[in-house]
């Protein structure tokens, strides 16, 4: 089973050097104006915008247990079968969840041999939405990292197209949901496209930017959230360490130059709808100093 999951890896590892290759072409400004779309709690509902519980039992509750009722692995596993970690009551299927593993739950639901054809490939995008929302829950987010994030974006609609696109929050000062609010005009600017031409949708995120207006802004440690969850594999800016001087938001017609990173982060996200994907960017440090 866990063949399974590494053979997808080693797939994604020369997908990645595709993506990243790709993500060498020529680039094209479009949608250089305010792509910020601020969203009401019933716009995050209807894009399915997934929200921790305040425990990891609750969680469970809210990712993995409804794709078991959906694949009808309850069928079994809320029953007779053992792990029950489909039992209706979620703090039973929870204590039962915990004696599998994540990477047990993955290879069987995908596998189209288990359980009288429950499992199948056609559950891939499912259960990975399931398993990165719930590890988006664990301490941290991104599946026991220790790491503490003190600052987030508010959800911004990528809108992403196979061209690479200029996107950009336009005032981070008021364009947080987390965090600090005094960053002096700061604006965050990234590149996206969805490429569709590979096995599973891949996001390509990069030259990732901080233009500052009449603040030094300090930024640290930027992961990033698609749809609300965290996707660990959007390694790429974690690194990122830079004290920014005030004054270096573009002039009109400029380009931002990718001074946080020159990095890209390719990651696949099965089931990707550029109409109502959004992206975040949390920061272990984001502040004016
Ligand atoms: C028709 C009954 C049936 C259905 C439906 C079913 N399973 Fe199973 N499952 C079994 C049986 C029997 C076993 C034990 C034998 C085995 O490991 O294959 C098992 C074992 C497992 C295990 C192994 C647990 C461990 O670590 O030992 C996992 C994980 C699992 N199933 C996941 C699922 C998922 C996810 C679904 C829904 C997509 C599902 N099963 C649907 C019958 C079923």
């Amino acid at each position: 089973m866990s063949e399974t999951k590494s053979n997808r890896n080693r797939g994604f590892a020369s997908r990645l050097l595709i993506g990243l290759s790709s993500a060498v072409c020529i680039v094209s400004f479009q949608n250089c104006g305010a792509d910020f779309v601020p969203l009401s709690d019933a716009d995050f509902a209807s894009l399915g915008k997934f929200v921790c519980g305040s425990t990891l039992e609750e969680s469970f509750g809210r990712s993995y247990k409804p794709f078991f009722n959906s694949a009808t692995c309850v069928s079994c596993h809320g029953g007779s079968q053992g792990p029950k970690f489909a039992l209706a009551d979620t703090s039973l299927a929870y204590t039962e969840f915990l004696k599998t593993t994540q990477a047990n739950i993955f290879a069987y639901a995908t596998n189209q041999s288990h359980g009288g054809g429950a499992g199948g490939e056609r559950h891939l995008a499912a259960i990975t939405a399931a398993e990165n929302n719930f590890n988006s829950c664990k301490s941290g987010g991104g599946g026991g990292a220790t790491t503490t994030f003190t600052a987030r974006t508010q959800p911004l609609i990528l809108s992403a197209t196979p061209t690479l696109a200029l996107k950009q929050f336009t005032t981070l000062d008021t364009q947080l949901e987390l965090g600090a609010t005094n960053l002096g005009g700061a604006r965050l600017f990234f590149q996206v496209r969805l490429d569709t031409t590979l096995e599973q949708p891949t996001y390509v995120v990069q030259r990732l930017s901080l233009g500052t207006g009449t603040s030094t802004v300090a930024v640290r440690g930027v992961g990033i959230r698609i749809n609300g969850a965290v996707v660990p594999a959007a390694t790429a800016f974690r690194n990122v360490d830079r004290v920014i001087n005030p004054g270096t938001n573009p002039l009109a017609g400029q380009t931002p130059n990718g001074n946080l990173s020159l990095g890209a982060a390719v990651f696949e996200y099965p089931g990707a709808n550029a109409a109502t994907d959004t992206i975040q960017f949390e920061f272990e440090v984001l502040r004016s100093q």
